[in-house]
C-alpha cells in the first residue's frame, strides 16, 4: 500500500458545518483528483488530512479541533503527512491554529478553496527542505465563482450549487459575517450552465445555496419585471429540461416578496418546501438581534407563503437563550412554534461567538437555563414534527430516489417534494427515478409507502 501511496497520493476530507462547507470541500475534493489525488474515508490511509471548519457554534469549533488533536498522533509516525484546517474555523482564527497545533501545515480561509490543491503539492513537495505552514485567509475577488466543480456518485439524483458567498446582514449573535465576508453573486449563465451540466450528468435535483440566498445578485444584478435577481434565476433554472426539482436554502423573512412567494404558483419545478430561520418569537429579542422583521411580519409571510402553496412545508432555526430572554420571550417563542406548527425546526442554544454584538450584551444565560429551554422547545417541535408527518399518511407522494435506505439498505429512500423522507421496497435500478408511492404509514422522521403503477 505504501508503495502505490507514492504514486497515488491520497486524501482525507472531513466536514463539519453547513451545506455550503459539504459543497467547498466537493469542490476542493474534486480540484485534488483533477491533480492525482484519491480521495479516501480512511484517515489512517491518508497522505493528506483536511478539516473543512464551522464557527457558527463553540461546539463546532470544538469538535475541529478535537478532531484535528487526533490526527495529528498520526503525524508523529509520518511526518510527510499534511494536515490542513479550511473553512470558517480557519478565517476566523488564521495563525491562532498554528500557535495551538504546531503540527498544523495548512490554514486556508473562506476565499481559497481554489488554492487548497497548489498549497498542497507545495507543501508535499517541501517536506525534505523542512516546511513553513501556508497561512491564508486573505480576501480573494471572484472567489465565489470557484465552487463550481461536482464529484459525482453513480446516479446521483441531487447536486448542491452555491450562488453566492458571504452576508451583508448584521445579526447580533452571527459570526458569519466576519468568516465569509461580503456578498457576492454568481451571474445567471454561470449558474444555469453548472445546472445544465449536472443534469447532463444525471441530476434531477438541484439545492441552490447561500448565507441569505433570497438576496442573491441584489449589488450585482438590477430587478426585472418586479422580479429580484434570485426570482430571475429560478425562472431560469425552471426552463432547463430534465430538471425536475429545484430547492434553495437559507432565505432570510426580510427578503420574502410577493415576487418569491409568485414563483410558487408560477415554476413548476420549485419544490413545496421552505427553509425559513425565525430565530425567535419575541419581539424584543428578535429586536436585540437586529433581525429587522417583527413576529407579526413573520406570520404574515407564513400566511401569504401557505395562501400561494398550499400544503408548503415550512422549517426554520431557532436560538433559545439568547442574552437577555426571560422567560416570557421564551414562551413567545414556545406559541409561534405552536402557532406556525413548523414541519421541522432545528434549536439551538445560544453560544457566544467572540466579537459579535451579542457577545458583549447584558444579560447572558447560564447553561441550565439554555439547556432547559432548549428541551421544552423540542418537546413542543418534536411533538408537531411527528404529528405533521403522520397527516401524510394516506397520501400519495412523489418521491425521487435517492438510493439504499440508511437503515435497511434492501429498501431505497428518497424524499418528497416536501422534503420528507420517504422508504419504500423497491429494484435499485429505481435509483435517480420519480417514483410515486402511497403512503402506508409514518415514524417520528420518516414516511413508509408503496409504489403506486
Ligand atoms: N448561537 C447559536 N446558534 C446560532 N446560529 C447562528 N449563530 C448562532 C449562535 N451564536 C444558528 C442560527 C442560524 C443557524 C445556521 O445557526 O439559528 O440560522
Ligand atoms: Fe458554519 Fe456558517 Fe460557516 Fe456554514 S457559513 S460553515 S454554518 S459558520
Amino acid at each position: 500500500m505504501a508503495y502505490f501511496s507514492r504514486f497515488m497520493p491520497s486524501v482525507f476530507i472531513k466536514t463539519y458545518g453547513c451545506q455550503m462547507n459539504e459543497r467547498d470541500s466537493e469542490q476542493v475534493a474534486q480540484m485534488l483528483q483533477a491533480k492525482g489525488y484519491d480521495l479516501t474515508q480512511d484517515e489512517r490511509r491518508a497522505d493528506v488530512l483536511l478539516i473543512n471548519t464551522c464557527s457558527v457554534r463553540d461546539q463546532a469549533e470544538q469538535k475541529a479541533l478535537g478532531k484535528m488533536g487526533l490526527l495529528s498522533h498520526l503525524k508523529r509516525e509520518r511526518p510527510e503527512l499534511v494536515l490542513g484546517f479550511m473553512g470558517c474555523m480557519a478565517q476566523s482564527r488564521g495563525q491562532e491554529l498554528v500557535d495551538r497545533l504546531p503540527d498544523l501545515d495548512l490554514v486556508l480561509g473562506t476565499q481559497q478553496f481554489h488554492r487548497a490543491a497548489d498549497c498542497i503539492n507545495l507543501l508535499r513537495s517541501q517536506f525534505d527542505g523542512g516546511r513553513r505552514p501556508i497561512i491564508d485567509v486573505s480576501e480573494s475577488s471572484g472567489s465565489e465563482s470557484t465552487i463550481r466543480d461536482h464529484v459525482l456518485r453513480p446516479r446521483q439524483a441531487t447536486a448542491f450549487i452555491s450562488i453566492m458567498q458571504g452576508c451583508d446582514m448584521s445579526c447580533s449573535y452571527c459570526i458569519v459575517p466576519t468568516t465569509r465576508g461580503r456578498e457576492r453573486s454568481r451571474p445567471i449563465p454561470e449558474i444555469v450552465r453548472e445546472a445544465e451540466e449536472l443534469v447532463a450528468s444525471g441530476v434531477r435535483e438541484v439545492t441552490l445555496l447561500g448565507q441569505i440566498v433570497n438576496l442573491y445578485g441584489r449589488h450585482e444584478f438590477p430587478a426585472s419585471n418586479g422580479r429580484s435577481p434570485f426570482v430571475q434565476l429560478l425562472h431560469a433554472l425552471d426552463k432547463i429540461p430534465g430538471l425536475e426539482r429545484i430547492r434553495f436554502t437559507s432565505p432570510h423573512p426580510a427578503g420574502l416578496r410577493a415576487d418569491l412567494i409568485g414563483a410558487y404558483a408560477e415554476l413548476p419545478k420549485l419544490c413545496e418546501h421552505m427553509h425559513l430561520p425565525v430565530q425567535s418569537g419575541s419581539n424584543r429579542i428578535l429586536r436585540a438581534m437586529r433581525r429587522s422583521y417583527t413576529r407579526e411580519l413573520f406570520l404574515r409571510k407564513v400566511d401569504a407563503l401557505r395562501s400561494a402553496c398550499p400544503g408548503i412545508a415550512l422549517t426554520t432555526d431557532i436560538i433559545v437563550a439568547f442574552p437577555g430572554e426571560s422567560e416570557e420571550d421564551f414562551l413567545q417563542t414556545c406559541s409561534l412554534a405552536e402557532e406556525v406548527r413548523f414541519d421541522n425546526a432545528f434549536v439551538f442554544r445560544y453560544s457566544d461567538r467572540r466579537d459579535t454584538p451579542a457577545s458583549s450584551m447584558t444579560g447572558q444565560l447560564p447553561e441550565d437555563v439554555k439547556q432547559t429551554r432548549n428541551q421544552r422547545l423540542l418537546e413542543i417541535v418534536n411533538r408537531i414534527a411527528r404529528e405533521t408527518l403522520a397527516s401524510a399518511v394516506n397520501t400519495t407522494q412523489q418521491i425521487l430516489v435517492e438510493g439504499p435506505s440508511k437503515t435497511n439498505p434492501n429498501r431505497l429512500a428518497g424524499r418528497t417534494r416536501n422534503n420528507r423522507t420517504a422508504v419504500f421496497e423497491g429494484d435499485a435500478s429505481l435509483r435517480g427515478s420519480l417514483v410515486t408511492l402511497r403512503i402506508t404509514r409514518s415514524s417520528d422522521h420518516t414516511l413508509y409507502g408503496e409504489p403506486v403503477p
